[in-house]
């Protein structure tokens, strides 16, 4: 097991002897925002291209509190700290200058970082040699929004907040309708050093909705662009930044070029995708067999990507009509029982979510490319919110358990990704 993984497990214990305190005072920043003398455009959602991009991160409920107000978005994040920031070269894209832009969440904006032309971009650095017409996202994370909070833990989240982000993507790019390779096969290394990161920000993932233009090879585009703070505070964790250098190169990937299929109408998508939000407690509804079986037919889709790693999904079911109570894996009993309080209990004792809920699902990897098989495991728990939410089932990220009792309970000895539960 990766070092890091099994240094930042949770336990009965380790909650107790080491309750996180926080520093209210270094809240960081959730919001970067590139200078203005940049050129920035504001996005126009009743242009096809801008409703596009809004529908992968952009805010969509207020909430106000004595300390102050902040927005929700169409991502979920651990949290609420939103550690990751959107980047991407559009090329060829209908009344959009071609170049690389950064996604503005706080103003709804696009910020030109770069321009580029014909025989240079980015491709290069995303796997490919000829010039792609469309979208080359990329995802980066700035570590410290999420390690102010969730210390060491927080590279875990950071990668599956990531995987959202890629799950928004594919989801939005579905209201198109298009499908979404994902990218980890990417030189992380010279793209930060281009981007003017300063280890305080990496890239973890691209993602390709683009098609190869014939005929056209393009040089890796070379650019220096200045450090822009996105924090605001910062300290260096340097059990992150060991685990994430450490997991930079990726080895031994398998292609998955089989495409997804779902079946989703798409007006109804894009209001599933705009009032997405995570239901704070299950009241112990139960949920047919036909929207379960729906649901894990959408999350079970093969995910287009350069490095596919094998994630297993394990469902606790509590409440669905006319299934037995019992852990299932791939559609099968692993054993038959009412674990409903048991998943609670492994939920890091959050019983509204997962013992109340219709069903608790806990995502376990054994594979290698810890950056590829995280990132994976956050694209199905988006996959989960959204098919969940389109069928009026809530839905919940769940990145508190107890590592080792999941793993007992489970009887695998594999990193335990990430819990999810979903229900009414
Ligand atoms: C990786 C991840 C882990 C999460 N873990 C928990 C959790 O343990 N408990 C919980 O109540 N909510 C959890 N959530 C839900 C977040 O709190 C929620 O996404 C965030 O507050 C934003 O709200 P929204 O999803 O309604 O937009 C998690 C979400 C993600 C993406």
């Amino acid at each position: 097991m990766f070092w890091y993984h099994a240094s930042t497990k949770h336990s009965y214990n380790s909650v107790r002897t080491n309750p996180n305190r926080i520093a209210w005072e270094n809240q960081p920043n959730t919001y970067k925002n590139y200078p203005e003398s940049y050129k920035k455009y504001k996005l126009n959602l009743e242009v096809v291209e801008d409703n596009f991009l809004y529908h992968i991160a952009g805010l969509t409920a207020k909430k106000t509190y004595p300390s102050g107000e902040y927005y929700l978005r169409i991502n979920p994040s651990a949290g609420a700290l939103y550690p990751n920031e959107l980047y991407f070269q559009m090329r060829g894209v209908e009344g959009k200058k071609d170049g690389i832009y950064h996604y503005e969440v706080r103003s709804a904006s696009l910020t030109l970082l770069q321009s580029i032309n014909e025989d240079e971009g980015l491709e290069p650095y995303l796997g490919f040699n000829r010039a792609m017409r469309g979208y080359l996202f990329l995802v980066s994370a700035v570590y410290y929004r999420s390690s102010w909070k969730y210390k060491n833990r927080a590279f875990r989240y950071c990668l599956l907040d990531a995987g959202h982000l890629l799950g928004s993507i594919e989801a939005a790019a579905l209201l198109k309708p298009h499908v979404v390779q994902m990218l980890y096969n990417i030189n992380r290394e010279k793209l930060n050093r281009m981007f003017g990161f300063e280890g305080r920000e990496w890239f973890l993932a691209g993602a390709s909705m683009a098609v190869p233009i014939k005929n056209t090879e393009v040089e890796a585009i070379e650019f220096a662009l200045p450090y822009v703070d996105a924090s605001r505070s910062f300290e260096q964790n340097e059990i992150i930044e060991q685990a994430y250098s450490e997991t930079m190169n990726l080895e031994a990937c398998k292609r998955q070029i089989k495409a997804p299929k779902f079946t989703y109408n798409t007006t109804k998508l894009q209001e599933t995708l705009f009032h997405r939000r995570s239901q704070r407690g299950f009241h112990e509804g139960a949920i047919t067999k036909g929207q379960f079986n729906y649901i894990l037919e959408m999350i079970e889709q093969p995910i287009l990507s350069d490095c596919d790693e094998k994630v297993n999904v394990y469902v606790v079911v509590n409440r669905v009509l006319d299934m037995p109570l019992g852990l299932y894996k791939d559609g099968a009993y692993v054993k038959y029982g009412d674990f409903a309080q048991k998943a609670g209990y492994l939920s890091l004792e959050q019983y509204s979510l997962s013992q109340q809920g219709a069903a608790a699902f806990f995502l376990t990897s054994k594979a290698k490319n810890y950056q590829a098989l995280y990132q994976k495991a956050g694209i199905i728990g988006q996959r989960l919110y959204v098919a969940a939410q389109y069928m009026q089932i809530g839905c919940s990220g769940i990145g508190a358990y107890y590592d080792d009792e999941v793993n007992d309970f489970l009887g695998n000895d594999e990193m335990v990704l990430y819990a999810l539960a979903i229900g009414k």
